[in-house]
């Protein structure tokens, strides 16, 4: 749920009037009277000039809560750099979309980091899916009935849910690797209590380039150091009892680290976990939402995790939410300064067109001239 009660009385007090779909709380525990009593109003749809969603809304048709056609303002998580026809819609609706994937990684955008959030969950919850799938326990323990080994924990791309899968993996006392194509990630890696393996992917025709963009996030790797990647990985894969995956680069399929060979060698009982089945997955084998056996190893691509943890998902979306529309809007009038750099990032579609340049070009075109060079 985009907006949990707290939220509602916040934006109350900042001048917002707030309208609550019937029942959209209840997946989160949370009933239509919390959100009355929070100040808002609950009714099926209303003419809102803002509309705040989780995902992306269905259409401007009679599913979008919208009584009078396409919102004016539109926020929500909907991967424009990867569906970029969602971003066209919105442009072709008359509507201003702005994209909570796109928040800047910079301090000042912090509280309002739905990406960050939303990995620390399904980073917490896919150690937990690993963990009751896996036929052992994660800690060592010394019994009566002899030693058991803990469990071995692998987890490749080390950015916000890596992080967390890591140290998730550590509190349930497993023993933990961590991987990641940027060189900064070795040290948080270590300060989560893992092991950082660290490869040398400097092979002939590997190339010069940086593996870390201007916004601290991976760039692509060539195919040579793709292969390279994947043989230096695979004895690490062998030896662990759970891999799991979450490397990711915006706006492009995420890079595949585990093949079907490398899964083979994994014992039997061995669980993966690839948190990036989204994009086209980091496991060759993984198919999103379902259970694959690959030579006895147990392969798993949930896309739900996240809702799997729908309260504190909630409350943290929320948070992050509210502090976008206090900057987006302060005292609850809508106010685009295209020249601030977070509104500027966020700004996806606006007066008809596709405005932010990594998703016109996704779309095959350049971003409208006069909003490109003012954002
Ligand atoms: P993400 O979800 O886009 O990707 C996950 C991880 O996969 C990244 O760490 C990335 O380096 C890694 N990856 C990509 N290709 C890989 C490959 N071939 N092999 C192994 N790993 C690969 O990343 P996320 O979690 O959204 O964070 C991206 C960056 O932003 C990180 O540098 C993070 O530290 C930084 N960040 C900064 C914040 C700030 O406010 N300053 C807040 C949150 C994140």
């Amino acid at each position: 749920m985009a907006l949990v009660p707290e939220g509602v009385e916040t934006l109350v007090q900042q001048g917002f009037d707030v309208v609550v779909d019937p029942g959209a709380g209840s997946a989160a525990g949370i009933g239509d009277d919390s959100y009355r009593g929070a100040g808002a109003t609950v009714a099926p749809a209303c003419e809102a000039e803002i509309v705040v969603s989780v995902r992306d809304l269905p259409s401007s048709g009679p599913d979008s809560g919208q009584a009078g056609g396409a919102p004016s303002v539109f926020v929500g998580l909907f991967d424009p750099l990867w569906m970029p026809q969602r971003a066209q819609r919105h442009a072709a609706e008359g509507t201003t979309a702005f994209s909570l994937d796109l928040v800047p990684r910079i301090t000042r955008a912090q509280t309002m980091d739905v990406l960050s959030s939303m990995g620390t969950i399904a980073g917490y919850e896919s150690v937990l899916l690993a963990a009751s799938r896996l036929p052992q326990m994660f800690p060592l323990m010394m019994t009566a009935a002899g030693t058991l080994a803990p469990a071995r924990v692998l987890v490749l791309g080390a950015g916000v849910a890596g992080l967390q899968a890591i140290a998730t993996s550590r509190r349930l006392g497993a023993v933990v690797e961590g991987y990641d194509v940027r060189p900064a990630a070795v040290e948080q890696i270590r300060s989560m209590g893992a092991r950082a393996v660290e490869l040398d992917l400097t092979e002939p025709g590997a190339g010069s380039a940086g593996t870390e963009d201007a916004g601290g996030y991976a760039r692509a790797q060539s195919d040579d150091v793709a292969d390279r990647q994947q043989e230096l990985l695979a004895p690490y894969v062998a030896a662990s009892d759970v891999v799991i995956t979450t490397a990711a680069i915006p706006g492009r399929a995420s890079p595949l680290l585990l093949t079907a060979a490398m899964v083979d060698a994994m014992g039997p009982g061995s669980v993966v976990i690839d948190l990036a089945s989204e994009r086209g997955g980091n496991c060759a084998v993984s198919e999103s939402d379902t259970e694959v056996d690959r030579s006895g190893v147990t392969v798993l691509a949930p896309t739900d995790l996240v809702s799997r943890c729908a309260r504190h998902a909630s409350q943290m979306f929320s948070r992050n939410l509210v502090a976008f529309l206090g900057h987006l809007a302060p005292g609850g009038d809508v106010e685009v300064r295209a020249d601030d750099e977070i509104v500027a990032a966020m700004l996806v579609a606006r007066d008809g067109d596709v405005v932010n340049p990594g998703v016109a070009a996704a779309l095959g075109g350049s971003a409208a001239p006069h909003e490109a060079a003012e954002g």
